[in-house]
């Protein structure tokens, strides 16, 4: 374990941590000293992988494996996560498989409960966290910039983060006499294979996100990362209940 760094002596857990902004997540908090379980689905090589590259960094790390959609599967991961290191004192929630996409008239039902499963997920993973993470410790859930824009396409998928930013806001009540933070992360478009093959045109959007930047361009997952850090960070020990939009400036549009 590192002595030195932002999170040194903590322990993170963050889910979906192979590959995009998890990953980034994960080697960030490596970085700053934190001891990290690097969760994934099915790429056990990426997940290896991840964990190599923060032992270079000089910090320890493990990759388990569990389905964020599957409740039994999730309470295995977080009783692991509690024993594997000593504690756990962040959980960043951030898998969150597949996009549920169709226009509110088109969903199908399989879409609707493969969504609903992934949110039942989110919540029991916030019951864990709430739960088990240390006194002093944070929880962050990645939501999403489409919470702000009314996008036919991906309704379902924003809907499902509105969900979780609510709970997150609520669960941040009942962990607070713990000193425990409870706060909602929400990128914007960011370079990962989530968004491969999608145009992102001159501005840094792809036009059915409706949602420019300033920079005109997307935004890279190591970006979302510092900000990830900071909200684990005992500099962020003011920062609770919100949400913090990591966008570059993103201008949403209704
Ligand atoms: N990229 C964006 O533009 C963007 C914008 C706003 C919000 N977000 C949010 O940011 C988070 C990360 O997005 P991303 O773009 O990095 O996504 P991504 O590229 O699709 O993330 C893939 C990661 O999620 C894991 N994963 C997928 N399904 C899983 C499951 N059922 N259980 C556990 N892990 C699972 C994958 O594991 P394997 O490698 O094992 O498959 C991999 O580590 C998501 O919550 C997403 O909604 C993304």
């Amino acid at each position: 374990m590192t002595s030195a760094g932002r999170l040194a002596g903590k322990v993170a857990l963050v889910t979906g941590a192979s590959r995009g902004i998890g990953r980034a997540i994960a080697e960030a908090y490596g970085r700053e000293g934190a001891r990290v379980i690097v969760n994934y689905v099915a790429d056990q090589a990426a997940a290896e992988a991840v964990v190599d590259r923060i032992k270079a960094l000089g910090s320890d790390a493990v990759a388990i494996q569990a389905d964020s959609a599957d409740p039994a599967a999730l309470r295995r991961l977080f009783a692991q996560a509690g024993t594997v290191f000593d504690g756990l004192d962040i959980v960043v929630n951030n898998a969150h498989p597949g996009w549920g996409e169709g226009k509110p008239t088109e969903l199908s039902e399989a879409d609707i409960d493969q969504q609903l499963a992934v949110l039942k997920g989110y919540i029991i993973a916030l019951q864990e966290a709430g739960r088990r993470v240390r006194d002093g410790g944070a929880i962050i859930c990645i939501s999403s910039g489409t919470t702000r824009v009314a996008v036919p396409q991906h309704c379902l998928y924003a809907s499902i983060k509105l969900a979780i930013e609510q709970m997150a806001r609520a669960l941040s009540r009942e962990v607070a006499p713990r000193g425990v933070r409870s706060v909602s992360l929400a990128p914007g478009l960011t370079r990962t294979d989530r968004i491969a093959g999608l145009d992102v045109g001159p501005v840094g959007s792809a036009p059915i996100m409706g949602a420019p930047t300033p920079f005109t361009r997307p935004g890279e997952p190591e970006e979302v990362a510092d900000a990830a850090v900071f909200l684990a960070s005992d500099e962020a020990r003011w920062v609770n209940t919100t949400t913090l939009y990591v966008n570059g400036g993103a201008v949403y549009a209704q």
